[in-house]
């Protein structure tokens, strides 16, 4: 197979972004380079030489011979509007942003169709678990019954932390921000938002089911008590933050993020600390269950880079 030579304009250059052009060093068979970086803060500390940064999006955007933007930055508005120039110029995008995706959906497919360009984001739901692209190509023709999981690495941490450790929620959220597993307001994760958009995400790619945030019920971990803690404690059960869709009696579809009880038996039991894991069920496989860690620079740069590969060989959704 010919594989195209990808120039990449890199936005963001935190966690993710740092993790990615690690990850890139070491795969040296990849014909994919970063040719310049674009960051916000011009006295942040970098860890790599100057030469590839700027601060102005248009030396990415207006730069003919970058023909892929990877967008690894925090703010979705921004991420989005970045997303929407470099779709309208024929570059394709990979992002990491679940908000922007999960916001703008329907605006993100027109685009790529409009402009024939892919927009591939692998990272933006359970990191290094390769779950979209088993959604779209594996289940192609296996009708979906429910597909449900832990979707988010700094609650499922937490959880793991203050009931198997006896570490205090704050600390243990303070240790999911020192890790980079985080979201920089941390009310995303804690909250269920972050769940939420992922599980926005997975709704359009297994029931092809478009959803805005706001139609979604989600219930965080922030709101747990004590007496949850006990209760699950005396039981031998776990309390686990789990992203749930199912196909309804009459046809439509039921969504939602809420914590859990989850007793042994259950296949999220043993998915601790920043792992995730997510379990289908379709018509002829039966049950799947897949794993993998939820957050972090290196896992989450590997879907990225999952994704800068398929670019080189012109994959993109079907949807
Ligand atoms: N804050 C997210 C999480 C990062 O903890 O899962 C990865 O999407």
């Amino acid at each position: 197979m010919s594989r195209k030579t990808l120039n990449i304009g890199l936005f963001g250059f935190g966690c993710v972004g740092f993790g990615l052009y690690e990850v890139l060093q070491k795969t040296p068979g990849l014909k994919a380079n970063i040719k310049n970086i674009c960051v916000k803060n011009p006295d942040k500390k970098r860890e790599i030489g100057s030469e590839n940064f700027t601060f102005n999006a248009d030396d990415l955007l207006n730069n003919p011979e970058i023909n892929v933007i990877v967008e690894l930055i925090d703010d979705a508005d921004a991420a989005f509007e970045i997303t929407k120039r470099a779709l309208k110029s024929g570059k394709a995008v990979v992002s990491a942003n679940k908000k922007m995706v999960a916001e703008h959906f329907g605006e993100l497919l027109q685009l790529q169709r409009e402009n024939n360009v892919p927009l591939l984001y692998e990272a933006a739901c359970c990191a290094s678990m390769p779950i979209i692209r088993n959604l779209e190509e594996y289940y192609d023709n296996d009708l979906l019954d429910s597909i449900q999981g832990i979707v988010n690495g700094s609650t499922n941490y937490i959880l793991t932390k203050t009931s198997r450790d006896n570490i205090s929620y704050d600390e243990a959220l303070k240790q999911a921000q020192d890790a980079g597993y985080a979201e920089s307001n941390p009310i995303l994760d804690t909250g269920g938002f972050d769940a939420k958009y992922k599980l926005l995400i997975l709704l359009a790619h297994s029931f092809g089911y478009i959803a805005k945030p706001d139609d979604l019920l989600n219930i965080g971990i922030n709101n747990l008590g004590g007496v949850e803690l006990k209760y699950a404690r005396e039981k031998g059960l776990k309390i686990k933050l789990v992203a749930q869709a199912f196909k309804q009696n009459d046809g439509t579809v039921g969504a939602f993020v809420l914590p859990k009880f989850v007793s042994p038996e259950d296949r999220l039991y043993n998915v601790d600390d920043v792992f995730n894991g997510v379990v289908t069920k379709t018509s002829f496989a039966d049950e799947q269950f897949f794993v993998g860690r939820g957050a972090g620079a290196h896992p989450t740069a590997s879907a990225v880079l999952s994704d800068i590969s398929a670019l080189t060989y012109d994959y993109r959704y079907e949807y």
